[in-house]
């Protein structure tokens, strides 16, 4: 079955194109599921890549960015805007990130990008250390910290890019003895990698030995962020404050939003950073729905114990190799390569899922409203399948 089409020939001259596409075109979405043109309903356990955090079209979210449109769609960064004040207000609030200071931009590549330049700017330093499997952004400074050669240009590659071992602090330390390195950037979680979780002890000498030898330490919460892995963001499990915090992908829910939080002893000055989009009125009303709803309806809480559910679930199903992940952030390794299972959970079943880096590994990123009752449709479905190829 090979139903990743091209565009066809009627749409594809005026497009550059560069996305592999599911022959579905979903038009219409609510909750946990998006509907094609005949009205057929697929189950979205991927949230659009992770993007979709507090569900389709949800009506506090609609409400939000209807309203605001009516009122004011957008406004230079040169006057006041007191949507970003709010929005910074109650992100810190949510997060316990009160010490930290809110930079609005776009998306994850932006977000790390400026996280990049911040720590150059607060080192006087270009060397960045990250890790195998990572994923940054395709953006110049952050596809050169990420672990894909094939994605990188050569204007890109114009500093020092250091890529170690995941949860291995050996070689770290070495580097970070040498006195010249500006950053470490980690996920908190990685996602497009396959789902891994950095060990607790891993985050904390990490960010023992950033303060120990003057670098920045900035945790990519763009995927692993938002309350996906039960935490706010998915290094709460450990014990540190990083230096930076990237976020974006459920931050706006599909409205382009991205964002760092700035450790308060880093000093903003007038210039530094900036942008043309990041912070309007639009994506601040998008951002304050989603942060209203996280809270109103305890998507933090629920994310972490539907999340676990959802992973023990998936343990007892033999045919699995190993399940990975926190919260509803999570990796299924089948051991072999999952596209033919994709396939059919999209074609037959209706199940949106992922794919990851590693050919053998499914992602699952629901939105966190996600039901039991879905779970329990996912489980179901999958052991079925199993249980009909066996047979
Ligand atoms: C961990 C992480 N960082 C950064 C990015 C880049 O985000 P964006 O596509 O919004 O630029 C992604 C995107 O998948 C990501 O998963």
């Amino acid at each position: 079955m090979n139903n990743t089409v091209h565009r066809p020939p009627s749409t594809i001259n005026r497009l550059f194109d560069v996305y592999p596409l599911f022959d579905i075109e979903p038009i219409r979405g609510e909750a946990c599921y998006v509907y094609d043109a005949e009205g057929t309903r697929y189950l979205d356990l991927y949230g659009g890549h992770a993007v979709i955090s507090v569900g389709h079209s949800h009506p506090h979210y609609v409400a939000k960015i209807s309203e605001q449109l009516q009122q004011l769609g957008f406004y230079s960064n040169s006057v006041q805007n007191k949507l970003q004040v709010e929005l910074a207000h109650k992100l810190t609030e949510l997060s316990g990130c009160q010490d930290y200071r809110l930079f609005l931009c776009n998306s994850g590549a932006e977000a790390n990008e400026n996280a990049l330049k911040l720590a150059s700017f607060v080192t006087g330093k270009t060397k960045v250390i990250s890790f195998k499997k990572g994923f940054h952004g395709r953006t110049s400074a952050a596809v050169n910290v990420t672990d894909s050669n094939k994605i990188k240009a050569p204007i890109n590659t114009t500093f020092q890019a250091e890529i170690h071992e995941w949860n291995n602090i050996e070689t770290v330390k070495n580097s970070l003895a040498q006195g010249d390195v500006c950053a470490i950037i980690i996920e908190g979680i990685q996602g497009i990698g396959g789902i891994h979780i950095p060990e607790k002890a891993f985050l904390e000498q990490i960010e023992k030995l950033c303060t120990q030898h003057g670098a920045i330490l900035i945790l990519d919460e763009v995927q692993s962020g938002y309350g996906r892995s039960g935490h706010f963001f998915g290094f709460q499990h450990a014990d540190i404050q990083p230096d930076i915090i990237s976020m974006a992908k459920g931050m706006g829910n599909g409205f382009p939003i991205g964002g760092v939080l700035i450790y308060q002893k880093h000093e903003a000055k007038y210039g530094i950073l900036g942008s043309t989009f990041g912070g309007n009125h639009l994506a601040c009303a998008a951002g304050i729905a989603v942060l209203d709803i996280l809270k109103n309806e305890n998507l933090l809480e629920h994310s972490a114990t539907l999340g676990a559910y959802f992973i023990e679930q998936l343990k007892n199903i033999p045919q699995i190799k190993e399940v990975r992940g926190r919260g509803l952030m999570i990796g299924i390794d089948m051991g072999e390569a999952i596209k033919p299972l994709r396939e059919k959970l999209l074609y037959r079943d209706k199940i949106f899922t992922g794919s990851s880096s590693d050919p053998n590994t499914i992602r699952l990123l629901p939105p966190l409203n996600i039901t039991k009752n879905e779970v329990d449709y996912f489980i179901e479905t999958v052991t079925q399948t199993f249980l009909s190829v066996a047979s």
